[in-house]
């Protein structure tokens, strides 16, 4: 298992340039089941999740054609309507193809997820839309089994209890081809479920107001093939704008996509970090006085990510007070405190409260519990005092782009060592 081994104290300079969406190009290689003719996605990063996802399709029966971010994808046949444990356990995100599946091939089986590290997380709002949509759905030896009804999938009104970002994304790509009107309500707003849309209207689905908490989409016969790009990801782009601003640092990050950083920005201006926009994707962070400690909440989007709470908990280790970070998307998304601990940070957790003091950091071995938790730790590395090293970072390797050579060019003393 690699770790990375950091030496703290060196203010990032330079320039990093954000990678493709992770979280906006699992949900685009699942929509391309739903036609059997080719799509061509661009921009996608090469990260640990996008290759399950890709072996996946490859298992469903799809002919995957993957080069420099550009992924070609041919679902001609589907010989195998399944997403095996071997893979959903290794990402949750797997339970994508469930809809798509139920939709083109009429059946589907996918493995319940289990628990993760942050949290229990279920997939019982994506059932339960599905069962909306008309289809049967059982489990069976850890599988979800669903089936449609004969004619296929209708349209209906779905209101989901709990805003879920990859259950509007199930929903909506099956919904593309049933029949009739669905209303999805209560629906994430998150700007990778705008891009999907995108990606399905494309393909020739008919889909209504994607980035608002209801959507409309009209059921079509088939969809075509298309090409698309996907948007540049919002969380890379937020941790290297936290990096930047855990050293002191005056760091650009290029290809940001700065429309969909509005939480993070307002809360850096409340800590004292001063962000510059040079045009409409490009960020700079300098170093500006005492960084002040400020409270955050989690939210759904568009408050603050909890993608980003673990890298802006590590940033809060470095306030002038004592900082509140409530976290009230996921349960259990407390991991990385306990390891910042370790590292010598002052943090009192209290349910899904954490209460972060201020105060110096000194390098110490830690563990990654899962990604954006790692993301945390290496930004807690990049500022401590003397050497961190972070074990089992397979996990940060899953969502962001050699992460370690992009903060080594921008300065930072951090390498690789393979065990
Ligand atoms: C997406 O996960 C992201 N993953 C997560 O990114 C992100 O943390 C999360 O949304 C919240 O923003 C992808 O987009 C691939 P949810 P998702 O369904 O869709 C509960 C990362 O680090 N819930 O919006 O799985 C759930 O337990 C990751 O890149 C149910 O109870 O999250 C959670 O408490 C990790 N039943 C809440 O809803 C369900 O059927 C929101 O989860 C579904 C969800």
């Amino acid at each position: 298992m690699d770790k990375f081994v950091i030496e703290g104290g060196h203010p990032l300079q330079g320039e990093i340039v954000t990678s493709g969406s992770k979280n906006a190009a699992l949900p685009a290689l699942a929509a391309t089941l739903l036609t059997e003719e080719a799509v061509t996605l661009r921009g996608l990063p090469r990260v640990r999740d996008i290759g399950t996802m890709e072996r996946l399709l490859e298992e469903i029966g799809a002919a995957v054609d993957a080069a420099n971010g550009c992924v070609r994808v041919t679902a001609r046949e589907l010989r195998r309507p399944e997403a095996p444990y071997e893979l959903v356990k290794t990402m949750r995100a797997s339970s994508l193809v469930l809809g798509p599946l139920v939709a083109r091939c009429g059946q589907a089986r996918v493995s319940l997820p289990g628990g993760c590290a942050i949290g229990a997380r279920p997939i019982d709002l994506h059932i339960r839309a599905l069962e909306e949509l008309g289809a049967r759905v059982g489990q069976e030896h850890g599988y979800v089994v669903a089936t449609a009804p004969a004619g296929g999938l209708r349209g209906a009104t779905i209101a989901f209890d709990r805003i879920t970002v990859t259950g509007t994304e199930d929903v909506m790509m099956a919904a593309t081809l049933a029949r009739g009107e669905t209303v999805i309500e209560n629906a994430a707003r998150e700007p990778e479920v705008s891009d999907l849309a995108e990606l399905l209207a494309k393909m020739g689905a008919r889909i209504e107001g994607a980035g608002s908490s209801t959507i409309r989409v009209q059921g079509v016969e088939r969809l075509h093939g298309a090409e698309h790009q996907v948007i540049t990801d919002r969380i890379e782009a937020g941790t290297f704008l936290l990096a930047g601003a855990i050293t002191r640092g005056r760091l650009t990050v290029r290809h940001a996509p700065v429309a969909h950083l509005t939480a993070l920005l307002a809360k850096l201006r409340q800590v004292g970090v001063p962000v510059t926009q040079e045009d409409s994707e490009t960020l700079t962070v300098h170093p500006g006085d005492a960084l002040h400690s400020v409270d955050m909440t989690t939210e759904e989007y568009p408050g603050f990510a909890t993608d980003l709470q673990a890298q802006y908990m590590a940033l809060m280790t470095q306030g002038d007070g004592i900082a509140i970070i409530t976290e009230t998307i996921f349960e259990n998304r407390f991991m990385h405190a306990l390891e910042l601990a370790r590292m010598g940070a002052k943090i009192r957790l209290d349910g899904r409260k954490a209460l972060v003091a201020g105060g110096p950091l000194s390098g110490a071995a830690v563990l990654a519990s899962d990604l954006r938790a790692s993301a945390g730790l290496v930004l807690a590395g990049l500022c401590a005092k003397g050497q961190t090293v972070i074990d089992r970072v397979y996990h940060i390797d899953r969502g962001y782009e050699r992460i370690e050579e992009k903060l080594a060019a921008a300065g930072a003393c951090i390498r690789r060592v393979e065990d």
